[in-house]
């Protein structure tokens, strides 16, 4: 089978697959082509491609002849209007956020597979992109508050007197929420937390987090551990407890997600006025509306003192370590679609395979998102 690493559009530093990743592909006996200057921003080059046993070829060319296409965005145009008949797609399609895409893919006859659709099971968590990722915005949301925190993050006595420890509050204590605990902790702030899932609060504690709760949150053993909407009632008394503790904080890092529905609004635009002015808060939901009333996706503003970040794509300023830690994720998952002798190999009766698969032969796969579209 010949595959094809895409290059990523210019607001994506990290690549697909390493050069390391690539030597490792090749032992399931396939050819590897890359698109040329694809692994640049991720700090990999041509000649370590070509040294991995890979091919550098031009686009067009990769688009008319691979089996099979490798991307971290969702396919471009190019991609999805390629002719090559029953090349297949991996990508993170994001699709619940993007159904023009998937419409285009179903007309095109592609099969495609995006990894955000990974079942969150102990079996696929050696695929699963999300996770990584989110350790990394988890990571990089607190690193970049405290660099613009107009205060330290630990406490300090010295001769020039004594400053207190920053104040972080954490709404939602998922992967990301959980990496942003640890971080945070290990430079010395102290730390509040947020969630509707009580489940976490144990986490929360073991990493030194003080866990702050609304009685009476809405939760559901079908969601599979994810959070799901709350009622009005609960809304309420949520945004009073959120008001009451952001107004203290210094930092506020929201990463609270409904997987596909719009982020849940945790900080009211009054809420934001209430704050001391210098502080910050880190939106990582920006993407599917943030937690932030004032939140702008991938801007940075400043209301009346107050800084917010809009970031969504964190991963991408850390293109080395995020493509290490996705081509791994994306190698477990290419070695339960390829045979040892090279074949793809297709099995529909296996759960990760039909939750991850979105299209095939013109029909949608997954169950969940069939339902998203038809409702
Ligand atoms: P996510 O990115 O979907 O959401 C982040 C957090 O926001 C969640 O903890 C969620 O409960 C919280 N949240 C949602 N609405 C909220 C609201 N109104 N107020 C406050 N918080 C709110 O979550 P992520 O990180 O993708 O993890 C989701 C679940 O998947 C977790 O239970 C996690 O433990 C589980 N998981 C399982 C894995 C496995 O078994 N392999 C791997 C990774 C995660």
């Amino acid at each position: 089978m010949h595959i094809g690493i895409i290059k990523e559009p210019d607001f994506e530093n990290r690549i697909s697959l390493l050069p390391e990743g690539v030597a490792e592909l090749k032992k399931l006996n396939v050819e590897i082509w890359v698109e040329k200057g694809s692994g640049l921003r991720a700090y990999a080059s041509d000649l370590q491609y070509e040294n991995a046993g890979a091919n550098i070829s031009e686009r067009s060319e990769i688009l008319n002849q691979a089996q099979m296409l490798l991307m971290i965005q969702p396919p471009a145009e190019d991609v999805i209007a390629s002719k090559k008949e029953g090349q297949l797609i991996i990508s993170v399609v994001n699709p619940f956020f993007n159904k023009s895409i998937v419409v285009q893919l179903l007309e095109n006859n592609k099969t495609v597979f995006s990894l955000d659709m990974i079942p969150r099971t102990s079996r696929a968590q050696s695929m699963d992109i999300l996770s990584s990722m989110a350790t990394i915005a988890g990571y990089k949301a607190v690193l970049e508050s405290a660099l613009l925190l107009p205060h330290f993050f630990p406490m300090f006595m010295s001769a020039a007197g004594t400053i207190r420890p920053a104040r972080l509050l954490i709404l939602g204590a998922g992967v990301a929420g959980l990496q942003a605990i640890a971080t945070a902790r290990k430079l010395g702030a102290v730390v509040e937390v947020f969630d509707v899932r009580s489940a976490v609060k144990e986490e929360v504690a073991s990493l030194g987090g003080k866990f702050i709760e609304v009685e009476g949150a809405s939760e559901e053993k079908a969601a599979g551990g994810y959070a799901v909407e709350q009622t009005e009632e609960f809304k309420n008394k949520q945004k009073k407890l959120i008001h009451d503790h952001a107004v203290k904080a210094d930092v506020v890092i929201c990463t609270a997600q409904i997987p596909g529905r719009k982020a849940p609004l945790l900080i009211e635009k009054e809420t934001v006025e209430a704050m001391k002015a210098g502080s910050v808060i880190i939106d990582l939901a920006a993407s599917s509306g943030g937690n932030c009333a004032l939140t702008q996706n991938e801007k940075t503003i400043i209301h009346q003192g107050i800084r917010i970040v809009g970031k969504s794509n964190y991963p991408s300023e850390m293109s080395s370590d995020a493509s290490k830690m996705f081509g791994n994720n994306l190698l477990g998952f290419l070695r339960l679609i390829i045979e040892k002798t090279g074949s793809l190999k297709l099995d529909f009766e296996d759960d990760i395979v039909k939750k991850t698969c979105l299209t095939h032969e013109k029909q949608l796969i997954n169950e969940q998102y069939k339902t998203f579209i038809n409702s």
